[in-house]
């Protein structure tokens, strides 16, 4: 039996993985010089202008890709949430369902509209938005739900489609992690009324900071359109302003580098699909970090993370903690994704919600499925890891393995450990 690194054994990753983020190239120069020699910096003033700018041809070609009519760039994946609330026509005072695991984001967007969020739990098995749950949230003063693809890994939309559709309820797609995700063949974002989508240094493909709001209706696009661009109509002068607004335009340096960055997007879904269909097989085969379930829905996966359930059991009691220590004393960088519940957050837990909102009464908020995955049982590797040359990004199978044959040593050296600490205080 191999001895584990966390023990002073060598190391299954000695270098652990190695993938540069973000990937980068002549071409990416080339377009980023395009703009830049131009002078022509930001969009442009017209409505013609921004179209043939390099945001207006991003936002054509990422629209398509998503199977989605329109898009508009936005600077952030924050705002495209907030801004395709409002263009919902969500206001002060009304409730919009959330998904209790998410970044905070997916929920705290409606805050600045002085909506109030009123949080649904996931699915256990595939840690999405659940249907039922989000049922049972809404309320006569519902007046938009927000969901998210987890990690990138589609929420189930035949069913959430027909609750939204049931309550006559504008669908929000949060699908920061999921770009190039697709659900029965076609993308995700365009099938809620709005999909939202963060360029954030980390997601899979990034300006740095970045984002895009897509939707089907041309009559969304223009109330968007005049929300991200000071209250300006696009039918009317530069200087006729019709809405309370503000300034949410993208620069073009960033559309620039969002079409080159693009092409290699779209290359590395592949990769990535084939390197996790490979590691989940092999995980499948250990037993006790179970891969999210195959599902033929899903006919295309984008990735924000490779998300994993851990089962304590299969691991003699050893907590997840202590099995992430180890898995990185082997080379392996795997995180918990964000730790928390989102109501679980001190943003919500000392938020006073008038009592007539009963179902954002935070302290009480019942979402087990979500505090038991953010908490105990949810394992993620970051989406540019699974960009790792194939048997490189197998060794992360081989070192659960190993710390699951090891794991009998590891649980009595914690329990010692945990035991001496005690003795201390
Ligand atoms: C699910 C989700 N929604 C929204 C956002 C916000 O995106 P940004 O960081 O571009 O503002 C993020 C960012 O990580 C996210 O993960």
């Amino acid at each position: 039996m191999a001895k584990l690194a966390i023990k002073g054994g060598k190391k299954v990753l000695p270098n652990g993985i190695k993938v540069k983020w973000p990937q980068f190239d002549k071409s990416d120069e080339q377009s980023l010089l395009k703009v830049f020699r131009s002078g022509v910096w930001w969009r442009g003033g017209t409505i013609e202008l921004q179209a043939a700018s390099a945001c207006g041809k991003f936002e054509r070609d990422f629209a398509a890709y998503q199977n989605a009519k329109f898009g508009l760039c936005v600077p952030n994946g924050t705002i495209a949430v907030e801004l395709a609330l409002r263009a919902a026509g969500v206001k002060a005072g009304d409730e919009v369902v959330v998904p209790a695991l998410s970044f905070v984001v997916s929920a705290s967007a409606a805050l600045p509209l002085g909506a109030i969020p009123v949080f649904a739990d996931c699915d256990p098995k595939t840690l999405q938005p659940d249907a039922d749950s989000i049922e049972a949230a809404i309320s006569p003063r519902t007046t938009a739900i927000v969901i998210v693809h987890f990690g990138g890994y589609p929420a189930d939309l035949d069913r959430i489609v027909k609750v939204a559709r049931k309550h006559k309820l504008p669908l929000i797609e949060d699908c920061a992690h999921s770009q190039g995700s697709q659900w029965r063949g076609k993308g995700v974002g365009s099938y809620g009324q709005f999909g939202t989508f963060s360029f954030q240094q980390s997601k899979a493909l990034t300006c740095g900071e970045g984002g895009i709001v897509v939707c089907n209706s041309r009559d969304d696009w223009g109330k968007m359109y005049r929300f991200h661009n000071l209250g300006r109509l696009e039918t009317q002068g530069f200087y006729d302003f019709y809405e309370v607004s503000s300034n949410y335009r993208l620069t073009d340096l960033q559309g620039a580098l969002l079409n080159s960055q693009f092409v290699k997007m779209k290359k590395q879904v592949n990769v990535k699909m084939a390197n996790t269909k490979a590691l989940s097989a092999a995980l499948r085969k250990i037993g006790g970090l179970e891969p999210l379930p195959e599902d033929k829905r899903i006919t295309r996966r984008g990735y924000y993370y490779y998300c994993m359930q851990y089962d304590a059991d299969e691991f003699k009691g050893l907590s997840r903690a202590d099995f992430l220590e180890a898995m990185a004393a082997e080379g392996v960088t795997m995180g918990r994704g964000y730790g928390r519940s989102i109501h679980e957050y001190p943003l919500f837990q000392n938020m006073k919600v008038p009592t007539k909102y009963a179902g954002a009464q935070y302290k009480k908020v019942e979402c087990p499925n979500a505090v038991k995955a953010a908490g105990e049982r949810l394992c993620a590797i970051h989406q540019a890891f699974l960009l790792a040359e194939r048997s490189q990004f197998l060794k992360i199978a081989d070192a659960v393995a190993k710390i699951k044959e090891n794991v009998d040593e590891l649980v009595k050296a914690k329990s010692t450990a945990r035991k001496a600490t005690a003795k201390k205080k």
